[in-house]
């Protein structure tokens, strides 16, 4: 009856029927996977959204339905300008918008590829790739980013090796979870392998507004090019979206920004505009509140930076003070990688058998690094483990669940 494509085995994973069965028991739970903004950080967002869109509901343009595929122009105005103040040379006439960054991505691999062509995505990196391209028929293909002196660095080697016959290379930026940024020399590589290889580059720079103190020196804000390199370089699209910018995934608004060579950016555009035609999914309302809730960005994402940044101090102080355990460094991004040295004999610990027992025991929720594909040793090839950890809890719960699962680390290290 059902196709291929949705051929899931759609039992739950161990970890989440665990979790479930904990909740319907009525017991307790640190959670210190929750990166979703509206449940941990602050009412006040909510409050701000209430407001705008009290005003969206008073104008008078809500009531006329005259849709432009690209979106409401004074939306697309309000992000042109977002972008044009964090140097990316931008109008309003660039840029698509989405019910989210991932229907950007969908979009993508409408435009550029065809069933079982691959485009190339980064590995560690956001688990939902695998689905998103699935679902066009479009085939992911890893390129791997390696650690190197405590820092993430793109493997051009095996990017060079991997790019004949791709349709697209992705880059996350900051990557989720590593919160890795790329230095300036790996952007012009990435530049020249999209040229070399007719590649779009497709940026997703949901979390470009966070940066840590430890971001490497030059890391470009975007990998849209700047109005003099826009005729060498590749036809780039860059994501982004209100989920993260803004804190409110619940506005379901996403954009595809479009650069590079004139001409391709605006096939690539006459192109996007049958595409997004065809479902006209962004609700006017969203969109009309954009541009308020833009010039609110300060008031609705200053209080996630700062909750990220509290709570990565925390982690630091903790892990400071713990035995068989390390921080990854993060260049930005809502995450923290925690990597696990060996059991007492020197085996990397078993992330599912940690996850589970945090789980079952004082009730905290890990991720186990294999989820965004971290692999099982460290950067001189021992063996190694990873938790990841979402930075939006709040202090008291990450800190309480950091607690348990650094004695279990312990514990479990002997
Ligand atoms: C790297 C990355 N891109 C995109 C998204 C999804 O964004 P949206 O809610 O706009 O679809 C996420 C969500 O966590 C993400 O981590």
């Amino acid at each position: 009856m059902f196709a291929r494509r949705a051929g899931w085995d759609l039992e739950q994973s161990d970890l989440a029927a665990r979790v479930a069965r904990r909740r319907a028991a009525g017991l307790p739970l640190l959670d210190l996977t929750e990166s979703n903004p509206t449940r941990c950080v602050l009412p006040a967002a909510g409050e701000r959204l209430a407001a705008v869109l009290a005003e969206v509901a008073r104008d008078p343009r809500c009531g006329v339905y005259e849709p432009d595929p690209r979106g409401d122009i004074t939306a697309r105005e309000a992000i042109a300008a977002h972008h044009a103040a964090q140097g990316g040379a931008v109008t309003a006439a660039s840029i698509v918008l989405t019910a989210g960054t991932s229907e950007g991505y969908a979009h993508l691999f409408r435009l550029l590829a065809d069933p079982g062509d691959c485009v190339l995505v980064p590995s560690p990196s956001y688990p939902l790739f695998g689905l998103l391209a699935e679902l066009e028929s479009v085939e992911p293909k890893p390129y791997p980013l390696r650690l190197r002196d405590g820092r993430w660095h793109i493997d051009l080697d095996a990017l060079r090796a991997a790019a004949p016959g791709a349709r697209a290379l992705l880059l996350v930026h900051p990557n989720n979870p590593t919160g890795s940024l790329a230095s300036p020399d790996e952007v012009t590589e990435l530049r020249r392998i999209c040229r070399t290889h007719d590649l779009a580059l497709v940026c997703d720079e949901v979390f470009a507004d966070y940066r840590s103190p430890s971001a490497r020196a030059g890391a470009p804000y975007t990998l849209l090019p700047q109005r003099d390199e826009a005729e060498s370089g590749p036809l780039v699209f860059v994501l982004s979206g209100a989920s993260k910018l803004l804190g409110l995934p619940q506005l379901k608004v996403g954009w595809i920004v479009v650069g590079g060579p004139a001409q391709l950016r605006e096939e690539a555009l006459a192109r996007l505009d049958v595409i997004a035609d065809t479902y006209l999914s962004v609700s006017l309302p969203a969109q009309l509140a954009l541009p308020a809730l833009l010039a609110s960005r300060a008031e609705l994402a200053g209080p996630i930076a700062a909750r990220i940044e509290q709570n990565r101090a925390l982690v630091e102080r903790a892990v400071a003070h713990a035995a068989g355990v390390e921080l990854l460094i993060a260049e930005g991004g809502w995450y923290a990688i925690l990597r696990l040295g060996v059991d007492g004999t020197g085996h990397a610990l078993d992330e599912d058998a940690l996850a589970a027992t945090l789980l079952d025991g004082p009730g905290v929720i890990v991720q186990p690094g294999w989820l965004f594909d971290l692999e099982p040793q460290d950067e001189s090839g021992l063996p190694a483990s990873h938790l990841v950890l979402s930075l939006l809890p709040e202090p008291h719960i990450l800190e309480e669940g950091l607690g348990h699962v650094l004695a279990m680390i312990e514990a479990a290290a002997g």
